[in-house]
């Protein structure tokens, strides 16, 4: 298996480590490509990136990023929108323009289309050089919910009642919650020359569990991971507790 795992005392370290991933990338390729995810968990690591940036700061002119996934029905300066988490969380601190970070459209008109121009565009950028995941509850990465096959290109999806319900604690009612979404298929994360994968919390130890000593499954979208050439796990010592090693 070519998954390496670290475990981390605490959701802090978890993220300064990697921070330094996504920062190092940067430092020696400015013109990389950086794939990243909106949710918790990332939340620190996106806070400790801001910092290393204030106390060294690189040249991100050339920079680009895109993200997993988005809302669908939900416009850009939606507070619930994925846009919106990226700009208020890493964005504007970074001084990242609207022009060089991508975030699928929520109000594509076609979103079929829409998800294939977006793998189009990440092909034609050279590709991710670096993707930061989180884990669903259901081990869902980017909104691929456990289904039949892995799907390869970005797509609309309609979101199961248990990501809707984890949803639920950022809007105000359930009524709000978006019911579908855009997101990057497995065959768009796998082509990633390398992936992170950010996991805190005992809530994820099972899962965790089960993606990487599991049997490969699209029931379990995360445990195609072991098949990928480089990925590296971090995650807390609450998240990692059901782990039979550490690789
Ligand atoms: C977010 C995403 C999702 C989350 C996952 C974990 O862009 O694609 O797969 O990474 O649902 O979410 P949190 O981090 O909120 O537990």
């Amino acid at each position: 298996m070519s998954i390496s795992i670290r475990i981390c005392t605490s959701y802090e370290e978890m993220s300064e480590l990697a921070a330094i991933e996504l920062y190092s990338v940067v430092l020696n390729k400015p013109a990389a490509v950086l794939g990243l995810a909106t949710g918790s968990t990332p939340i620190g690591t996106y806070e400790a990136l801001i910092r290393l940036q204030e106390m060294h700061p690189l040249n991100l002119k050339e920079l680009r990023t895109v993200n997993l996934d988005e809302y669908l029905g939900l416009p850009g300066d939606h507070p619930q929108s994925y846009r919106y988490f990226m700009d208020t969380n890493l964005f504007r601190s970074m001084g990242l323009s609207t022009e060089q970070t991508f975030v699928p459209n929520g109000l594509a008109e076609n979103p079929e289309a829409e998800g294939l121009a977006y793998d189009a565009r990440i092909d034609a950028m050279g590709g991710i050089d670096l993707q930061i995941l989180g884990l669903g509850h259901n081990g869902h990465i980017a909104f691929n919910e456990p289904c039949e096959d892995f799907p390869k290109h970005t797509h609309p999806v309609d979101l199961q009642e248990n990501t809707i319900q984890a949803n639920a604690r950022f809007f105000d009612s359930m009524d709000e919650v978006p019911r579908r979404a855009l997101t990057m298929g497995i065959g768009s994360i796998f082509k990633a020359r390398r992936i992170l994968l950010l996991v805190n919390g005992a809530a994820k130890a099972n899962i965790l569990k089960e993606a990487l000593e599991g049997p490969v499954t699209p029931m379990v979208p995360a445990s195609i991971l072991q098949l990928h050439p480089n990925v590296l796990v971090l995650c807390d010592k609450e998240a990692g507790s059901l782990l039979s090693q550490e690789a």
